[in-house]
């Protein structure tokens, strides 16, 4: 028997090859819980590292937690649809019989929120508020519901960022997404705690996750030059600015999610916890 033997997790946006969602399905996997994984179709929006390495997504990742002797399940699921979000809950409990914990980890892809306040276009301020914010406060409902009525508690962790609580120049929509995601957390903590259902934020810096950024994009087509050499600037300018010396890895951040649903943290929630080398402190 390990910690979480017998649990469910509830994962989005788990495809990513280097993605912190994947990180977290193998070490949740690892403390035992079988894991309902999910993503949208992603289309073109695919890290050409997953394209040279034939990576399937969720799929893959559903392979990987079956060979640690777990349960899988995938589960496609476009975040910017609000009933998929009530049938992505359903179906989850119809396949396992129950939620345990759920991790809301996906995102709206970054790059076209990456302009002044001036030039935010509000179709791109919506998808960051709807994918970001509306979508985990709709999961949270969803889930909770079947965890208040299943009657054992549960875990509920939030992918948050240190733009949780500290915006950066170009990010007004990212940031104010995130720190809204904040908000939730802490609400959902008060309103369910009396369940035993905790809430919990996870707040990275950034991170090597390998993450799609039409900016990177655009930037590499600008100067001629493949995505992955951008990608590799971007990440060792970030290097320089960390005290640690480095950007977190996918699975620095899958340890502390890792904690929070386990149970040695039952008597945490409301919490928003940073993971990023010592940037910021609050
Ligand atoms: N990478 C970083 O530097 C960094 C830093 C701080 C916080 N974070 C946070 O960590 C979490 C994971 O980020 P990441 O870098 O591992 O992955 P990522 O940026 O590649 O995106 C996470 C996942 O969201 C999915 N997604 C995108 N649009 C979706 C939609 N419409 N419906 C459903 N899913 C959708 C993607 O397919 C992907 O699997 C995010 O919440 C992000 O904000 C990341």
């Amino acid at each position: 028997m390990t910690a979480l033997t017998g649990s469910v997790v509830l994962i989005t946006g788990a495809g990513g090859m280097k993605g912190i969602g994947r990180a977290v399905a193998i070490e949740l996997a690892k403390a035992g819980a079988d894991v309902a994984l999910s993503d949208v179709d992603r289309g073109g929006d695919i890290p050409p590292g997953e394209i040279q390495a034939g990576w399937r997504g969720i799929e893959s990742v559903a392979e990987e937690v079956r060979a640690l002797g777990r349960r899988a399940a995938c589960f496609t699921c476009d975040l910017a649809d609000r009933a998929a979000i009530v049938r992505l809950a359903e179906s989850v409990a119809r396949t396992f019989g129950r939620i345990d914990i759920l991790v809301n980890n996906a995102r709206a892809i970054i790059g076209r929120d990456r302009v002044a306040v001036t030039d935010l276009q509000e179709e791109v301020w919506d998808r960051f508020l709807s994918l970001n914010t509306t979508a985990p406060f709709l999961l949270i409902k969803a889930v909770a519901r079947q965890m208040i009525a299943a009657g054992q508690g549960g875990r509920i962790v939030n992918i948050g960022s240190d733009m949780s609580k500290q915006a950066g120049k170009f990010g007004a929509a990212y940031a104010a997404s995130k720190f809204a995601l904040i908000g939730l957390t802490q609400g959902a903590a008060l309103d369910l705690a009396e369940h035993g259902i905790t809430v919990n934020a996870v707040c990275p810096g950034p991170v090597n996750s390998d993450r799609v950024s039409y900016a990177e994009r655009a930037l590499a087509a600008a100067e001629g030059l493949p995505v992955e050499t951008i990608r590799a600037r971007v990440v060792a300018e970030a290097a320089k600015q960390v005290p640690l010396g480095r950007i977190a890895e996918s699975e620095d951040v899958a340890h502390l999610v890792a904690f929070l649903a386990g149970p040695n943290a039952s008597f945490i929630t409301g919490q928003a916890y940073n993971v990023n080398g010592g940037t910021i402190f609050h």
